[in-house]
């Protein structure tokens, strides 16, 4: 039973002058709170950060008044939770690791800081020679808007899957994880007119988490191209003066 190769999809991020499409980062934003968060964690991401994502000082600070803080500990040795602020990051809903995989029959969801960079697609030769030019960092999306696409009710015929384990092709780690479908259509409200489907919110979530790995990922591209548009003049520079400095030698 092979695993499936996840579809390309087409990103706002993606290529040499992409970027993020912040109506969207915040759709996934909501769907992250609204669904995710029950069991995943952001630890690295710092509410602060999502003034990146379009929103006010005062709503991240409001964003961030829905969460609890671990904070401590106080004058009495203490530890003791406080709404957090905008320099807190995105809590565990577990208590630690073992209570986390306890709760998900045995495996612990996975924080989500890196999770868009952790997974990708393997692309081979000769696609992977052109990825460097292309920028190509869009795999982890695809990949996670593949498996929350992409569970099956039924294993096929013949195929033994663990018990309180849900059968999905796309799973790069076996044939079947500890996540049950977590989305559904209609289970979270877009007040702009996106469709509110699980294609749409595994799309928006994917997006805002490659935004959570790679905030900086516009500057980046941006700093990418002039330095190849400078390299490519500064070698036709160099090369003329290469002919120039040995012209008169036999
Ligand atoms: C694993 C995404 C909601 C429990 C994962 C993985 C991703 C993911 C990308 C990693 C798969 C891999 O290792 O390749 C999401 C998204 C969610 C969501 C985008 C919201 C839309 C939830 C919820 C729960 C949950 C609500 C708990 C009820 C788990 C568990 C695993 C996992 C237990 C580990 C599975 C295993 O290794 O067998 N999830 N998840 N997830 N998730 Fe979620």
């Amino acid at each position: 039973f092979p695993i499936h190769k996840p579809e390309e999809q087409s990103w706002s991020f993606a290529g040499p002058f992409g970027t993020y499409n912040k109506a969207q980062l915040q759709r996934g934003l909501k769907v992250y709170k609204e669904v995710c968060s029950a069991c995943h964690s952001m630890e690295l991401v710092a509410f602060r950060t999502l003034e990146g994502l379009g929103y006010s000082e005062a709503q991240v600070k409001a964003l961030a008044a829905e969460y609890e803080a671990t904070d401590g500990p106080n004058a009495d040795g203490e530890m003791f939770t406080r709404p957090a602020l905008p320099s807190d990051y995105f809590p565990s809903p577990f208590p630690n690791k073992e209570a986390a995989a306890a709760a998900n029959n045995g495996a612990a969801p996975p924080d989500f800081s890196l999770i868009a960079k952790a997974r990708g697609v393997e692309r081979g030769f000769p696609l992977f020679v052109f990825d460097i030019f292309t920028q190509y960092a869009e795999g982890g999306p695809d990949y996670i808007h593949a498996l929350l696409t992409g569970y099956e009710e039924e294993p096929p015929a013949g195929m033994e899957i663990g018990e309180g384990t849900y059968y999905n092709p796309y799973f790069i780690a076996g044939k079947s994880l500890a996540m049950a479908p977590p989305l559904s259509d209609g289970q979270v409200t877009y007040d702009d007119g996106s469709p509110e489907t699980v294609d749409q919110y595994a799309r928006d979530v994917a997006a805002f988490l490659m935004w959570a790995a790679e905030p900086h990922l516009e500057a980046r591209k941006q700093t990418g191209f002039s330095v190849m548009a400078f390299m490519i003049l500064f070698t036709g520079l160099v090369y003329l003066t290469k002919r120039k400095v040995w012209a008169g030698v036999a």
